[in-house]
């Protein structure tokens, strides 16, 4: 799988292999699911484990904003795959924070974690799983380096915004049907900037209620 990413140029470095090579994408699909067929698998409560290429795409984005002590967000952790990624990129000293608004799905991204080469990390505590509408951001360890979100917002959520540090960079699906992975930069001045790396599909950033309705 991160062969084949490696040669459509997917992934372009060698951090982002290693990562991907480490955290072993079978102990986070569910069972009978084939792991590392390059799309979206369902992992129930309307819910789906992105493709390996978005995975991949997302953290050759937010490479930079992953190095050694950085603080990570992972909005709509679903299966914690990405979280788990973040936490080793960003290592002991730093911090990646998943949340997931669903329970069941939060239990489960931590029992997957703690199969994977990420355990010590979360048993250690830098890398922390949480319930919360990921709308909102996960204030307690803000300002982030990174933010990743995991399903399509209508708009960037503001709180988010407020929670990204200086210099940090989020990644995150806007729209409705059709929808764009922007990239969000924050200046060192405070500003924003925005730019569309993509189009995309993901399930959508709501409600609980909203979500579990279908
Ligand atoms: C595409 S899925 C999972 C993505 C995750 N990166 C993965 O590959 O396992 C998106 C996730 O966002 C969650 N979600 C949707 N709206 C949310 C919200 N408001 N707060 C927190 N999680 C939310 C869904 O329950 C789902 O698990």
């Amino acid at each position: 799988m991160v062969e084949h990413l490696e040669h459509y140029g997917v992934i372009k470095s060698k951090k982002v292999a290693e990562v991907m090579e480490t955290i072993d994408r079978a102990l986070f699909v569910p069972d009978g699911t084939p792991p590392y067929v390059d799309s979206p698998m369902a992992i129930g409560y309307n819910a789906t484990i992105s493709a390996p290429h978005m995975h991949a795409t997302c953290l050759q984005l937010l490479e930079e904003n992953l190095q050694p002590g950085m603080h990570a967000l992972d909005v709509g952790s679903g299966t914690g795959y990405l979280t788990a990624c973040f936490a080793l990129m960003v290592g002991p000293q730093g911090r990646a924070v998943g949340v997931e608004h669903i329970p069941e799905l939060l239990t489960s991204s931590i029992k997957n974690i703690e199969k994977s080469a990420a355990a010590a990390l979360l048993k250690e505590g830098s890398l922390s799983m949480h319930v919360g509408d990921g709308r909102e951001g996960w204030p307690e360890f803000a300002p982030y380096d990174a933010i990743h979100v995991g399903a399509a917002a209508p708009e960037i959520p503001q709180p988010l915004i407020d929670q990204l540090k200086p210099g940090g960079r989020m990644v995150i699906p806007v729209g409705n049907i059709f929808q764009d992975l922007k990239v969000v930069v924050k200046n060192l001045d405070g500003s924003v900037s925005v730019r569309s790396e993509t189009s995309v599909r993901y399930v959508p950033l709501t409600s609980r209620d909203a979500q579990l309705r279908g």
